[in-house]
């Protein structure tokens, strides 16, 4: 079991099959939350599927392609935090998150998103991390600025959300930024 410590409050853990039970619990305890971003919630209709994702997470944390993190405040899982389009030929990856409504508001994803964005230069070597966000999703958007990473640009119609595209938000952090930023010397 991978688990990695951040801080008192917060660890992050590389979900394993036996988790699929309260992964499911929570997407399904959110689900009118969470799909207003997020695409895939609808088809996460039972355990079996958050298995199903969870199994296929860790084929590809096994082949170096990602890596998918529960997030655990004091203990009781809130969330998820990814490293995915992970590209070793330009040394680059994405970060993706979501987090249960009840934990918002207490700087969990700001700081889960500063240990993966920590780990993506200092542990895989790393040279650029982006995040993308809905244009209007404004929560998520304030993750990377808080970071200090930069906006980039718009993404036109990057995300397909139910029966339309929307536009991303695009934010870039580069490594040598980050060994000079207030968060990243943290
Ligand atoms: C996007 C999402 C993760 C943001 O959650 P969040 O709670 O706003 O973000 P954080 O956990 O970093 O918390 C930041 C808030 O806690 C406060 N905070 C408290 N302690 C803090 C700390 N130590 N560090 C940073 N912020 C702190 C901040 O002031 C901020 O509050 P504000 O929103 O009133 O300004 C959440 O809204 C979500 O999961 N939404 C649905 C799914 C989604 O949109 N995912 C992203 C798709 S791109």
């Amino acid at each position: 079991m991978f688990k990695y410590r951040i801080d008192d409050e917060l660890e992050l853990k590389l979900l394993e099959p036996a988790d699929a039970e309260a992964l499911y619990r929570l997407i399904h305890a959110n689900r009118s939350y969470l799909r207003k971003w997020m695409a895939w919630v609808d088809a996460t209709k039972s355990p079996q599927d958050t298995r199903s994702f969870i199994e296929s997470a860790r084929i590809r944390w096994a082949k170096g392609d990602g890596m998918t993190a529960g997030i655990l405040f004091h203990g009781e899982l809130c969330g998820t935090i990814d490293h995915h389009a992970l590209c070793l030929l330009n040394r680059r990856t994405s970060i993706g998150y979501w987090l249960a409504e009840s934990h918002q508001g207490l700087g969990i994803m700001t700081r889960a998103c500063r240990a993966m964005v920590s780990h993506a230069f200092k542990g895989l070597g790393l040279y650029r991390v982006e995040i993308r966000a809905g244009v209007n999703n404004l929560k998520s958007r304030s993750v990377p600025e808080r970071l200090g990473f930069s906006f980039e640009g718009v993404a036109r119609g990057g995300q397909r959300l139910y029966d339309r595209y929307i536009d991303l938000a695009v934010y870039g952090m580069l490594a040598d930024e980050w060994d000079s930023s207030p968060a990243g010397a943290k």
